[in-house]
């Protein structure tokens, strides 16, 4: 399972890099607002800074709702670096957009996907990667990883290719039920990736191995 960062702060991106393990970077209009990125100029040379410093795909947002609008705004983030993957929403128009960018060779990320029917026209359209959003699911009371399991079932057995990105991953359990539900690649904040770390017994026994090693060693 591939690991993406969900953020759009160059400096979690880079301290998620140094740890050794980041495949991706997604992005979204909300994340760029809270890094304070306005205008389109500022976007581009933002989405740029991010592709520079990852080698894995990067997620960029488009925020027209037309096709065409779409397909200008997908174009020009293409063409800021190989590594870009235009993020296209769930609707009509980003279905065909979709459809369009993968005639193009464009890699695209189908985004806010909240049930398999909408995974389904995602993968006919020949997305990249499917976002369904597991911690909005759960947020009104139903089971996110449910839908990661039945994507994983219907696109194993149709032979679809778009790949299952577990997205809205708001703890490390999200995490591990990911990889267990069949998510080819989970996109979560650092710090849930960081709480993977986390177990009381590795803490104890580190200490104690510390311990002994000084008590024979002073
Ligand atoms: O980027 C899409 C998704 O990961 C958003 O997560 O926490 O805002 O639901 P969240």
């Amino acid at each position: 399972m591939k690991f993406f960062v969900d953020t759009a702060n160059l400096e979690q991106i880079a301290e998620a890099k140094d740890l050794g393990i980041l495949d991706g970077v997604t992005t979204n209009p909300s994340l760029m607002a809270k890094e304070g990125i306005s205008g389109t100029d500022a976007q581009l040379a933002h989405y740029k800074a991010i592709c520079d410093l990852v080698d894995g795909d990067v997620s960029a947002e488009v925020i027209s709702t037309d096709f065409e609008g779409m397909v200008k705004e997908g174009i020009a983030l293409s063409e800021i670096a190989p590594n870009i993957v235009v993020k296209v929403p769930m609707i009509k128009d980003g279905v065909k957009a979709i459809s369009h960018f993968t005639s193009q060779g464009i890699k695209t990320n189908c985004t806010l996907v909240f049930s398999a029917g909408q995974a389904i026209l995602a993968a006919k359209a020949g997305a990249t990667y499917v976002s369904p959003f597991i911690g909005r699911i759960d947020d009104i009371s139903w089971d996110g990883m449910n839908l990661i399991e039945e994507i994983a079932e219907i696109y194993a057995m149709q032979g679809f290719e778009t790949e299952i990105l577990a997205a809205s991953i708001r703890s490390p359990k999200h995490i591990v039920s990911s990889a267990r539900s069949g998510a080819d690649v989970v996109t979560c904040p650092l710090s849930s990736i960081l709480g993977l770390l986390k177990h009381p017994l590795t803490d104890i026994g580190l200490a104690k191995f510390l311990a002994d090693h000084n008590k024979a060693n002073s």
